[in-house]
């Protein structure tokens, strides 16, 4: 690698679930710390971080695709990082393929990310997938100014081992930040200018404070913050649905009336050999508690097609847990075979067209499903916080308490709670008449 100069801006891609959007954000900030500042829209940057995803196969191959694309027709290239899981799980591999890459970094490392600079800038390549024991989030700089909706991480890693899952390999053990730390974060969002706060975490129910208070003890004194006005958390493992945090859907009116639970499958045999240590049963019994707590309740999911010895019957009993449940929003993906992970030597793998087939009829079911949930809010008032100007004349875009996308038009500003009447329903959005601004 030779030297090259200093970069004075800086571009970060994330990929990949939120915990990677809200780790781009706070390498933005540590870059910005540096004095390094934004590329301006539609301008090649001097640094450019890449925060990858290594879920799906697909996912993991985009990184090289991407690095080739920023080579520049002298064949230069700008300074370039590779974060996130794809980092961690290959940073080695990466150095060999792709030489234009001149940092590796794993996303318990990233704090590091200055150094790693400097010596780059010197002509240096360097790989850090480390898990160091002082973690990241010490090492970072205040959060300074973000949008009405920001992500906290409160818990990362993962100690369930699904048996198609690389997220227990690149994100390690599960480990909690601690209540004070996430309570000064979570006020320092709110002057920055956060409405909402959404609790992050690979398995963010899991989340324990030293003293073993779990997430509705955190969620009820995040509550108590005057100016946070709502509060979601994503992503939950049924097994880690204590009745604590049920009860807290009901108590904590600034807990949104969402419950992100992926199923992945509705076979029991299938969920055995996945490893996810619940059943359809015990999954449903979870769904009838929260909505006992909050009959409102809307409801999301993940699904996987295809794991290796899916028969059709047992698809077709997922076909019938989509039917039951109702759900709101969901998601769904064809099995990746991931390398390292017990499924991918597992017999009976499914052939790619087999796995089409039903990730298509899942989805016709799911997309009726989100359709059928936003008609049924037709008639109902509620509020929705602005995060966004539409494309139309005096048109805002916000969030209702069920996660739905709402559209109106009216008088609003970023960052409002407008009162609205759903009046319209598409599947992937509504549109609200505006009663009256409920707050300003
Ligand atoms: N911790 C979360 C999800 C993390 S990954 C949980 O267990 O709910 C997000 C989703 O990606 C998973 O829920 C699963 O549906 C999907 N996924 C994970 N590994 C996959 C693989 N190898 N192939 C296809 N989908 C996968
Ligand atoms: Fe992956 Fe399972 Fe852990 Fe979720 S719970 S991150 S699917 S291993
Ligand atoms: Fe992808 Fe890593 Fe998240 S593999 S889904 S970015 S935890």
């Amino acid at each position: 690698m030779r030297r090259t100069p200093p970069p004075r801006t800086y571009r970060v891609k994330s990929f990949g679930c939120q915990m990677n959007v809200y780790d781009g954000e706070r390498m933005a900030e540590l870059l910005a710390q540096q004095g390094i500042t934004p590329a301006p829209e539609g301008e090649e940057a001097d640094l450019v971080v890449l925060n990858t995803c290594h879920i799906r196969e697909k996912a993991a191959e985009k990184v090289y695709s991407d690095i080739g694309r920023l080579k520049r027709e002298d064949g230069s290239a700008p300074l370039i990082a590779v974060a996130g899981c794809v980092a961690q799980a290959e940073g080695e591999e990466i150095m060999a393929r792709a030489p234009a890459v001149s940092m590796v970094v794993g996303p318990q490392a990233y704090h590091r990310l200055p150094a790693m600079i400097a010596d780059a800038v010197a002509g240096k390549r360097a790989v850090d997938t480390d898990m160091p024991a002082q973690t990241k989030f010490d090492a970072l700089p205040a959060r300074r100014k973000v949008g009405p909706s920001a992500f906290l991480t409160v818990q990362e890693g993962c100690d369930k081992f699904c048996t198609y899952c690389v997220v227990p390999y690149t994100r390690g053990a599960e480990v909690s930040r601690p209540f004070k730390d996430l309570l000064a974060e979570a006020e320092r969002l709110i002057e920055a200018g956060a409405k909402e706060i959404t609790l992050l975490g690979q398995n963010v129910n899991a989340w324990r404070d030293e003293g073993n208070c779990g997430l509705e003890k955190l969620i009820e004194a995040l509550a108590a913050i005057p100016g946070l006005e709502r509060i979601r958390y994503t992503t939950s493992h049924p097994n880690d649905m204590t009745q604590g945090l049920l009860d807290a859907h009901r108590d904590v009116p600034k807990l949104m009336p969402f419950l992100h639970l992926p199923v992945q499958s509705g076979n029991d045999r299938v969920l055995k050999a996945m490893n996810r240590s619940h059943t359809v049963a015990s999954y449903l019994e979870i769904l009838d508690r929260v909505r006992a707590a909050r009959p409102d309740i809307a409801l999301s999911g993940d699904f996987i097609v295809g794991f290796p010895g899916e028969t059709d019957a047992e698809f077709e009993d997922t076909l019938r847990l989509v039917e039951q449940v109702g759900y709101a929003q969901c998601f769904s993906f064809k099995y990746s075979a991931r390398p390292g992970t017990p499924a991918a030597e597992m017999d009976g793998q499914v052939p790619l067209t087999v796995m089409d087939e039903r990730l298509a009829r899942l989805q016709a079911a799911l997309n009726a499903s989100q359709l059928a949930f936003n008609r049924a809010s037709l008639g109902k008032t509620c509020e929705v916080l602005v995060e966004r100007r539409g494309k139309l004349q005096g048109q805002w875009l916000g969030k209702s308490p069920w996660l739905q996308s709402v559209h109106f038009t009216g008088e609003a500003a970023i960052g409002d709670l407008i009162r609205v009447e759903l009046v319209e329903a598409g599947p992937n959005s509504l549109s609200g008449r505006l009663l009256q601004p409920a707050h300003g």
